[in-house]
């Protein structure tokens, strides 16, 4: 499974990249506002963190000439820009002409299984199933990505299946039973998945021990 971190943040990107696990970075409008930076200049920066990383940058137009314009742009930026383009129908639209263009895509704001189907048909690179915001409505989120994996793999379609909206690492394990193919997280929730209260006191026990011991390596 992928690991990307889901972020505007580049202190954030550089300390995940340091750890050596990161597959790629996501970006929405919301994160890039947040990270208080221009948006070409933090795509730019992400992009030399995570050399050969796939780096969503969203298009922010909602009709489909100007997010095709805007679509060219971003991904002109620099080779690792994967285009985040909303499941909206002239989304859709523009995810089939950037993918006959061999312009990777991001397909966000998907939900449920039918609109997963659009993004795949249209040759989506990376289907964007959220669910921490629908197990926000006292829904299972994590039926769609299943449902979705399975429908992937049952009609033969490239796209992969990235579980977004992550809460916790438990949306991660999950994740990863329903065989997703990414995991996108906020920093926070990528370093809570080193966390184990028996790997701290194991450890302190092992030190404890050794230097009771009074050993040395080498
Ligand atoms: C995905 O690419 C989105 O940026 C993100 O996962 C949204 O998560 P949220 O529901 O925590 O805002």
């Amino acid at each position: 499974m992928k690991l990307f971190v889901d972020t505007g943040d580049v202190e954030e990107v550089r300390k995940a990249a340091e750890w050596g696990v990161l597959d790629g970075v996501t970006t929405n409008p919301t994160l890039i506002a947040k990270g208080g930076k221009g948006f070409k200049e933090t795509v730019l920066k992400i992009c030399e963190l995570v050399p050969g990383g796939a780096i969503s940058a969203e298009v922010i137009a909602t009709d489909y000439d100007t997010m095709l314009k805007e679509a060219l742009e971003v991904s002109s930026w620099h080779p690792q820009v994967v285009v985040k383009v909303p499941l909206i129908e002239p989304g859709v639209r523009l995810v089939k002409t950037l993918s006959d263009k061999g312009i990777r895509t991001n397909v966000t704001l998907v939900f449920t299984v039918s609109q997963a189907l659009m993004a795949a048909k249209a040759g989506a690179t990376y289907i964007s199933n959220f669910v921490g915001r629908v197990d926000d409505l006292s829904t299972d989120g994590m039926t769609a990505v299943a449902n979705t994996v399975a429908m992937v793999d049952t009609y033969g379609f490239q796209s992969e299946v990235l579980v977004a909206s992550v809460r916790h690492p438990l949306h991660v394990v999950q994740a990863i039973e329903a065989g997703a193919h990414v995991a996108t997280m906020p920093f926070k929730i990528m370093e809570m998945m080193f966390k184990h209260p028996l790997t701290d006191s194991g450890l302190t026990r092992f030190l404890d021990d050794w230097n009771k011991a009074g050993l040395t390596i080498g």
